[in-house]
Order: C-alpha cells, then sequence, then structure tokens
C-alpha cells in the first residue's frame, strides 16, 4: 500500500498551541499545511525544507508578511500570527474556501438568474477594490490577482454571507517604506537586508492590478470561464455573455483598463470607474 508522505514539522514556536491537521497540497512556492487550534482553523505558510534553501522563498515568504503586517482590510489576507525573523519565516491567517471552486458552484446554482449573478460578481469586485485601495494608498501592489489567489471567509458559510479575501502576496511590490523588519511602531525595527538583492522587485503600478481585477469580473461571468489557464491580455474580443449580463460594457472595462493611456489609476480610482462605467443592476441591458 503506497504510504502517505509524512506531515510537515510545524514551527516549534507553535507546538502546543496549534496542531497540525491536514496537508493541502502545494502551491509554487510553499507547502500549506492546515492547522487546528480548538474550535477555529487556520492556514499555515511556511516553506517545505527543500524551498527553504533558497534565499529567493525566504526573502518572498518575508514580503508577504512585510505587506500585509500592518494593513488591516476584511477582504485582504490577515496575519492571525507570523515570525518574520524565524528560518524559515511562517505566518498563519484564516483559511477560507478556495474561490475558483466555489465561484464554480455558484454559477451552477444560478443558472438562469444572469442578474443575480452579475449582482453579486460586481459586490466581490467593489470589495476587492476597496481592500486594494488602501494598500494602493500604502504604494503595495498585489501582481498576481487570480481566481487562485482569492479566497472567501468564513469558511463554509452560505455565499450571501461570505467575503472575497485577496491571498498570496509572494510577488508584491511592497516600497522601501514598509520594508522592515519588526515593527515602525516601537522603534523603527531594522531595515531587510534582502531588501537591497532578492526583497527588492521592480517597482510595479496599481493600474497593473486594476487591469487584473477588470479580468477578473469578466472571468467571473463570461459564458465559458477558462477551466485552468488564465487567459491573456486581448481575448475580450471573443468573450460572451449571458443576456442579462451587460457584456458591452464589461468588454468595455477590460479594454479601458488594459489600456495603458486610459488605465485607472488605482483601486480607488477604478471604483469610481466602475460605478460609471458598468450599469446598475436591473438595468442591464438584454
Ligand atoms: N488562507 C488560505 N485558506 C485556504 N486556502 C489557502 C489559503 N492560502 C492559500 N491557500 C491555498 O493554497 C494555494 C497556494 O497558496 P498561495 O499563498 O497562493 O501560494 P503560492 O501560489 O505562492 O504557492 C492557494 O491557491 C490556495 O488554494
Ligand atoms: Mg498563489
Amino acid at each position: 500500500m503506497p504510504r502517505r508522505p509524512a506531515l510537515p514539522t510545524i514551527p516549534l514556536e507553535l507546538q502546543g498551541r496549534w496542531t497540525l491537521v491536514e496537508r493541502l497540497g502545494t502551491g509554487g512556492g510553499q507547502s500549506s499545511p492546515l492547522l487546528l487550534r480548538r474550535e477555529r482553523d487556520g492556514f499555515l505558510g511556511v516553506l517545505r525544507a527543500l524551498k527553504a534553501s533558497s534565499p529567493y522563498n525566504v526573502e518572498r515568504q518575508r514580503r508577504e508578511i512585510r505587506a500585509l503586517q500592518h494593513y488591516h482590510h476584511p477582504n485582504i489576507m490577515a496575519l492571525a500570527e507570523h515570525n518574520i525573523e524565524a528560518e524559515p519565516p511562517w505566518y498563519i491567517s484564516e483559511y477560507g474556501d478556495p474561490f475558483p471552486r466555489l465561484w464554480a458552484c455558484t454559477r451552477k446554482r444560478m443558472q438562469g438568474r444572469p442578474e443575480a449573478l452579475y449582482a453579486l460578481a460586481l459586490r466581490y469586485v467593489r470589495e476587492l477594490l476597496e481592500g486594494l485601495a488602501g494598500l494602493h494608498r500604502l504604494g503595495v501592489v498585489h501582481r498576481d490577482i487570480r481566481p487562485a489567489n482569492l479566497i472567501f471567509l468564513p469558511r463554509g458559510e452560505e455565499q450571501a454571507r461570505q467575503r472575497i479575501v485577496l491571498i498570496d502576496f509572494g510577488v508584491a511590490y511592497v516600497p522601501d517604506a514598509l520594508r522592515w523588519r519588526g515593527s515602525p511602531a516601537s522603534g523603527g525595527g531594522v531595515p531587510s537586508p534582502a531588501g537591497t538583492g532578492y526583497g527588492r522587485l521592480e517597482k510595479a503600478d496599481p493600474a497593473r492590478d486594476c487591469a487584473l481585477v477588470a479580468r477578473l469580473l469578466a472571468d467571473m461571468l463570461r459564458e465559458q470561464p477558462p477551466r485552468q489557464t488564465w487567459q491573456g491580455r486581448g481575448a475580450y474580443h471573443c468573450m460572451q455573455f449571458a443576456p442579462g449580463i451587460p457584456g458591452e460594457a464589461i468588454r468595455a472595462l477590460l479594454q479601458t483598463c488594459e489600456d495603458a493611456a486610459r488605465c485607472p489609476r488605482d483601486a480607488a480610482h477604478m471604483l469610481r470607474l466602475l460605478e460609471e462605467a458598468l450599469p446598475a443592476v436591473g438595468s442591464a441591458a438584454p
């Protein structure tokens, strides 16, 4: 009988307080075990031993923590606990339902009710932009917004009561001011030595996140959502939308957001654009 792979060990400082329950499979950069602490689940982001030997991966993990440790918004992943100094660094966040699977179920459940689907997608996209607006003000750019980097919280709740949450800040742009170890509030902390090397990703424009959010909205509502792949730009010409969903307006929004000259500056700007560009629910052209 094939033996199940052994569970990774959890950081020593968590032992006794958290219990490792399950390995959740692995993403590109990290092993993703689920932890259980009494009544509440948590998601542990920690590198597998092999990955932890790469300074790039370690810095990627630190970047995530740096981007998030001082920002609190219900639609942006919250860190319950973290240790940026640990070798390797780790964080615990809330454990959510994966966006791709849940949204596929929602689409099925709402078949024949395109206006309700449109209203829900619009709500999620607005919430996401509200969370991003504060990050953009701090100069953080996520750079990798797509279904696999979104979850719904609280886990297992009825969809109407869930909120959309952006995760995975592994390739985010984090400006120097936030690139500190320790808390700036408690005396400034120490600049990360990696900030000049592995940690320094090219500066990114918040407009880039806006284009990805527009793409997300289109993919949530189009007739045949991409199964696995994330479509490249320009594919909006052949997107089909069910009657009751304002396909023309969504295509036009996407086109604007992917055009460097016309794209919204940041998430706050895009929120305003959304109000003008997309018809209110119930008034969509057939
Ligand atoms: N807090 C979380 N709750 C539930 N699932 C999560 C959570 N964080 C990550 N995941 C799952 O693990 C996968 C990989 O995690 P992610 O942070 O995106 O790392 P990476 O893509 O860098 O490997 C995600 O696509 C998601 O399915
Ligand atoms: Mg990811």
